[in-house]
């Protein structure tokens, strides 16, 4: 799931699972992921994208996603069965895979999550729309979060997430928290001996990102730090301009294990930052160039 946050208001874009009377199926939001229902056409959208990011992320994802999809059963030529994900992660991290229709209600989110459960949007892609992905499908969900699931680090850190979100919502501080999300959980960057790789989801489904993010001079890599995160505004619609970089996975459980409440304290009312700027106290491993986003920006003013 990739939260589409509204960076102003903090709100997630909803769409409600509705029948005819308006209300949702089940107060979880879950439905059945109706396996049996996917059609040969889906199945192959699903291996024309396993296939391609198979090929590109060796060198590229971290060694914790590529373990953990090794031992999932996850495979090329057919869409994964929830119910089959779930008996393998539920035995390494206590973790399940529920299927939802599409993006969900935050506080939905957050108590799935707090409670182990993966909500994944269960529809896939068109084959006309491969790179271009309004709401988080079958591919990104599965493909891009669940073999990180499989590491006890990232476990025990998203489940903090939801319960940390909860909390943020009461205290009116989502936009902050959902940020340190983005650039962990779904863009994150992490070091090992052999290079920087890549651990978010957001990159490790996405064909063009995956290279983008490590490759392409534009973007900053700059080390992880939290206020700094949580004051930095972040792209919904195009590759990051700045990435994060956390020294090793175990960064995450400590970030699970502080309590955000005196960060929020700290930084309210201090002014944020935009995506794709540096700050001279940042620790940054390679300063972008900007100019993919220049390019954008250029285009779009003409
Ligand atoms: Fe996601």
């Amino acid at each position: 799931m990739q939260r589409q946050l509204n960076e102003q208001s903090g709100e997630g874009a909803e769409h409600a699972p509705v029948e005819g009377d308006g209300q949702p199926h089940r107060p979880d939001w879950t439905i059945d992921q109706g396996w049996a229902n996917y059609t040969a056409e889906e199945h192959a959208v699903w291996k024309t994208l396993f296939e391609r990011q198979s090929k590109l992320l060796p060198g590229r994802a971290c060694d914790e996603f590529v373990q953990g999809m090794k031992n999932l059963p996850i495979g090329p030529d057919q869409i994964p069965d929830f119910a089959a994900l779930s008996e393998v992660l539920m035995k390494k991290t206590g973790w399940q895979v529920v299927a939802v229709p599409g993006l969900v209600p935050d506080d939905v989110f957050f108590d799935h999550l707090a409670n182990r459960r993966f909500p994944a949007g269960h529809f896939i892609r068109k084959p006309h729309e491969l790179d271009y992905l309004e709401e988080p499908d079958v591919f990104h969900d599965v493909f891009g979060h669940v073999p990180m699931l499989m590491n006890p680090v990232i476990a025990d850190y998203i489940q903090a997430y939801g319960h940390g979100g909860l909390r943020a919502k009461e205290l009116g501080v989502l936009d902050k928290l959902a940020r340190v999300y983005w650039y962990t959980v779904e863009f994150g960057l992490v070091r090992q001996p052999d290079g920087i790789r890549i651990y978010g989801a957001g990159i490790a489904s996405s064909f063009t990102e995956s290279v983008f993010a490590l490759d392409d001079p534009s973007p900053s890599r700059i080390g992880f730090e939290l206020e700094r995160v949580m004051r930095t505004h972040y792209r919904i619609d195009d590759f990051q301009e700045s990435y994060f970089v956390i020294d090793d996975l175990d960064e995450l459980l400590a970030l699970a294990r502080i309590d955000f409440a005196p960060v929020y304290e700290r930084i309210k009312g201090l002014p944020d930052y935009q995506p794709g700027t540096v700050l001279p106290g940042d620790r940054v491993l390679s300063r972008g160039t900007g100019r993919y986003h220049q390019a954008k920006r250029a285009g779009a003013s003409a």
